[in-house]
């Protein structure tokens, strides 16, 4: 169904304490969907799409107001840097010098920490063409920051392009760094969060996983799916998976785990996909990383209102968090994600909605 034109709007969604604006970007596409995203955090805010009975709905978890994402713990559509994941126990060596992060988890540092790209406001670009729009958001992060070494510059770019929002990151660094670059988007194809992720169906293209210690990091081995209940490589529900008798997914409350689709591809190729039959909707996504932690929301609550005043209760969305291994700079087996000067850090996913027309 093409209806209308490719489209952008900008408004002010709020007020910083210290009188800063922070802007929202509705971006609009002839396909009928409909992305709205924020420079605080480099957030997507909403995506909203038909679903098979042609009714717009919400696909993913949000705040109706600033206030909210000021006040969320859970990270709901946000950009995370430096480090997605935990870095265990806050620490790291470099050529012979340790680093100290700050802990925000713990004795362990999460998600960039206090000062994390989540937390922050970033400049931003809005940018029309024929036939796509988005944002282009970027930001500075000195040196020294929650503890990691060099100035970073880094964009963040969501094109929404027909039924495909792509996320784009870049950065620079002028010392040696840890960089791993990651959207916190909980998505509910269903309901946009009133009910669980339970009737889902998800695939995932990894072979194999990284099991995870009491501390939430990757024990530093690497599993194979097959025979296990992280076998994702046919669509599986999530109802039937997420509480079974495993220690791994009892550990974790359900998944929160790494899975690995290959050595780091440089074109984007299929990871995941997640469909939803009463609504006939799904998602594929497609990346350049070579992970995908997957995190069922075990952690929600119920403590926090999201949209329409919904307290978002436990698993009532699924991130797929395309990115490196987590824990990385204390793992020698895993990928380095230490980003050098003169090296451009690039990646890209996509993800890609259809409704079942
Ligand atoms: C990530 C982690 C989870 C949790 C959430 C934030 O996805 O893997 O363990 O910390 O972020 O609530």
């Amino acid at each position: 169904m093409m209806d209308g034109q490719q489209r952008l709007t900008t408004s002010v969604f709020g007020t910083l304490p210290d009188g800063k604006e922070v802007h929202r970007f509705v971006l609009t596409s002839p396909y009928g969907i409909e992305v709205s995203l924020c420079n605080w955090g480099a957030t997507v805010l909403q995506i909203q799409m038909p679903d098979c009975n042609q009714e717009m709905g919400d696909v993913v978890l949000g705040y109706d107001s600033l206030e909210g994402y000021l006040h969320d713990p859970f990270y709901l559509g946000a950009t995370i840097g430096r480090v997605a994941g935990r870095i265990k126990e806050a620490r790291f060596w470099k050529s012979g010098k340790r680093y100290q992060l700050g802990r925000n988890a713990g004795l362990h540092h999460l998600h960039g920490g206090e000062k994390g790209w989540s937390r922050i406001l970033w400049d931003a670009y809005p940018f029309e063409t024929n036939h796509s729009s988005g944002v282009v958001f970027r930001y500075i992060c000195k040196d020294g920051t929650e503890g990691y070494p060099g100035n970073v510059t880094t964009s963040v770019r969501y094109t929404l392009c027909g039924k495909t929002l792509q996320i784009h990151y870049e950065a620079t660094t002028d010392q040696e760094t840890p960089l791993n670059l990651t959207n916190h988007t909980y998505f509910n194809l269903k309901d946009g969060g009133k009910t669980g992720i339970e009737s889902h169906k998800l695939f995932i293209r990894a072979s194999h996983y990284l099991p995870m210690s009491e501390a939430y990091v990757p024990d530093g081995s690497f599993l194979p799916v097959y025979n296990t209940p992280f076998d994702f490589m046919k669509p599986r529900k999530l109802a039937k998976k997420m509480d079974l008798p495993d220690p791994q997914l009892q550990r974790a409350g359900g998944l929160d785990h790494c899975f690995i689709l290959e050595e780091e591809p440089y074109v984007p190729c299929m990871a995941a996909t997640l469909r939803e039959k009463t609504s006939g909707r799904s998602l594929d996504v497609f990346t350049t990383y070579p992970a995908v932690q997957c995190y069922s929301g075990n952690f929600l609550d119920g403590s926090q209102k999201g949209r329409g005043g919904t307290p978002y209760i436990r698993r009532a969305g699924i991130c797929l968090e395309t990115q490196y291994f987590p824990d990385s700079p204390n793992q020698p087996l895993f990928p380095s994600i230490f980003l050098l000067p003169g090296v451009v850090y690039q990646h890209q996913t996509f993800w890609r909605f259809s409704w079942g027309e």
